[in-house]
């Protein structure tokens, strides 16, 4: 199973992702969660503290060349690039802009959009969740990093500028042919539920969770916590468990396309 995260810059794509990728592997699945934000910070996210500046970015920037893998199978993409992270979920970080001037990071893109595309033949059974960068490009270049995925979670808030991209995101996702599309709400009172609900019904989607605005978040995010480890009771994190009932269930049924 195969989910790609997106939405509006700051509306919890990360910490969703990794509150999501941690309690699918603590039900014994095996979780990859790839960091598609060439500003990254899953790692942090999901526990790693300052270990994640450690991980090493597919697009690699050292030397005078830019240089990214190409044709490597998902195994041996793991096997050079994989970081181990907390409850045993394997990093892969596409790029991380550290030189400045030096260039889009597409390449890194198509080998995720590979890696994502073999993930279900080679690694049968494993739970992909990608983080994404902020905006459209995940679906209009390099032939649409995510175009592979299963379901496409796309995250959002009560407030016109987020529906706007996630209506675009909803759009080009049909483009691409993603098979399944369906909304999160995050940070969202209980009297914005209609409105996201009506939203999500208006163009054929569901609205998978709700996730409450809650003071545990923030607290984890400034202590540098997965809000797993810092709030594991938190309404925050029941939320997001129910989230992952709802994906460990698809993950059962067989993919339609
Ligand atoms: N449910 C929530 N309640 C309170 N704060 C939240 C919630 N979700 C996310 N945040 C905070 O919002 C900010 C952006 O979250 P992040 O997951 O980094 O978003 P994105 O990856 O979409 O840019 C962070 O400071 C995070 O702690
Ligand atoms: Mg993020």
């Amino acid at each position: 199973m195969r989910i790609g995260i997106s939405g509006k810059g700051g509306v919890g794509k990360t910490t969703i992702a990794a509150v999501l990728s941690r309690t699918l592997a603590r039900r014994g699945h095996r979780v990859i969660a790839i960091d598609c934000d060439s500003d990254p910070n899953l790692g942090v996210g999901i526990g790693l503290g300052a270990q994640a500046e450690l991980i090493r970015s597919v697009l690699d920037q050292s030397g005078p060349e830019r240089h990214v893998p190409v044709g490597l199978a998902p195994v041996e993409l793991l096997d050079g690039y994989g970081f181990p992270a907390p409850d045993g979920v394997t990093i892969l970080l596409g790029a991380r802009a550290e030189k400045a001037g030096s260039g889009c990071t597409g390449a890194a893109h198509v080998t995720i959009r590979e890696f994502i595309e073999f993930a279900e033949r080679d690694l049968s059974g494993t739970f992909v969740v990608a983080d994404m960068e902020a905006g459209l490009e995940h679906l209009s270049w390099a032939g649409g990093t995510l175009r592979h995925v299963d379901m496409l979670l796309v995250v959002l808030q009560p407030t016109s500028k987020v529906l706007l991209t996630a209506d675009r995101t909803n759009r080009l996702a049909d483009e691409l042919g993603i098979a399944e599309v369906a909304f999160i709400a995050n940070r969202a009172g209980e009297g914005d539920r209609e409105r996201l609900e009506s939203f999500a019904s208006e163009r054929g989607r569901e609205l998978l969770a709700y996730i409450p605005d809650d003071q545990a978040v923030l607290e984890a995010d400034r202590r540098s916590e997965c809000l797993l480890d810092w709030a594991p009771d938190s309404a925050a994190v029941r939320a997001m468990e129910s989230l992952a009932d709802v994906v460990e269930l698809r993950g059962r049924q067989p993919v339609t396309t």
